[in-house]
């Protein structure tokens, strides 16, 4: 596992300074002594692409092509109406020049934040290439048609748990859902249609980060920021 062995645990000891700071119980769970050195890598202006999506579609194929985990699950970071902000992770399903596509309920709490606020963030991280993307912009919701034709491609158990689910909501207990699952399996018998509060949401970027790690936390940051019709590119401090 060549991942876990360029862990590098800090080896200095403070001795015993305070009996208010409990002694670590062991290396992993001495959270600030964990650190990974980032060697794998480098981000320069001049390799970069001058298009941010060309420069996503790069890194996002090198982390298929890395066998990264779900290379496909991002963060989605919303607001609310009086400004708290939350985070969960959506999948991403579609990406081209109009920006990166997931589908979700409308009437959940992200739903329901994006109607108020639909100034959002993305965020990719994987590990394996020691890489970042963030991403931020505004998200609107795609035509019914996109919608509809992503659903219709979805295994049919995960079409009825949409309709099952009243995503973020309570629900009294898990016999609940199965109950609504079942009912909604016989109520299709043939084909799911799209729930109509269920569908895709586009966000279209004005600012893209991508990271790349770099030994002694001296990092590279690119930054892409639309001026019209144009992206410009800087660099950040790590
Ligand atoms: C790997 C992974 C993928 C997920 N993909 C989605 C998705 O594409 N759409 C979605 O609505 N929720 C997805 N979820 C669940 C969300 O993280 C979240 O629990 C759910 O959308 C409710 O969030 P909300 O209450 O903030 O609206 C995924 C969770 C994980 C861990």
């Amino acid at each position: 596992m060549h991942f876990a062995s360029r862990f590098v645990v800090a080896t200095s000891h403070r001795g015993v300074e305070s009996n208010v700071t409990p002694a670590p119980m062991s290396a992993t769970t001495d959270l600030a002594r964990l650190r990974v050195d980032y060697m794998r890598a480098a981000l320069s202006e001049r390799d970069a692409a001058a298009d941010p999506f060309d420069q996503f579609t790069r890194w996002f194929d090198e982390a298929v092509a890395a066998a990264v985990p779900e290379p496909n699950a991002m963060t989605l970071a919303t607001v609310d109406a009086a400004g708290h902000p939350s985070a969960r992770i959506v999948l991403l399903k579609a990406v081209d020049a109009r920006g990166f596509v997931f589908h979700t309920n409308y009437d959940s709490s992200k739903g329901r934040q994006l109607a108020a606020n639909p100034r959002v963030a993305l965020l990719f991280f994987w590990p394996e290439l020691e890489r970042q993307v963030r991403i931020e912009g505004a998200a609107e919701r795609v035509s019914a048609d996109e919608s509809d034709a992503y659903f219709a491609q979805r295994p049919r158990a995960s079409q009825l748990s949409a309709w099952a689910s009243p995503q973020s909501n309570p629900v009294a207990d898990r016999a609940w859902l199965e109950a609504e699952l079942a009912r909604a399996e016989a109520r299709y018998a043939a084909e799911v249609p799209r729930p109509p509060n269920w569908g895709g949401v586009r966000v279209m970027p004005d600012r893209f980060e991508f990271w790349q790690g770099r030994a002694s936390r001296l990092h590279d940051r690119l930054v892409w920021t639309r001026d019209g019709t144009r992206w410009m590119v800087g660099r950040l401090a790590p």
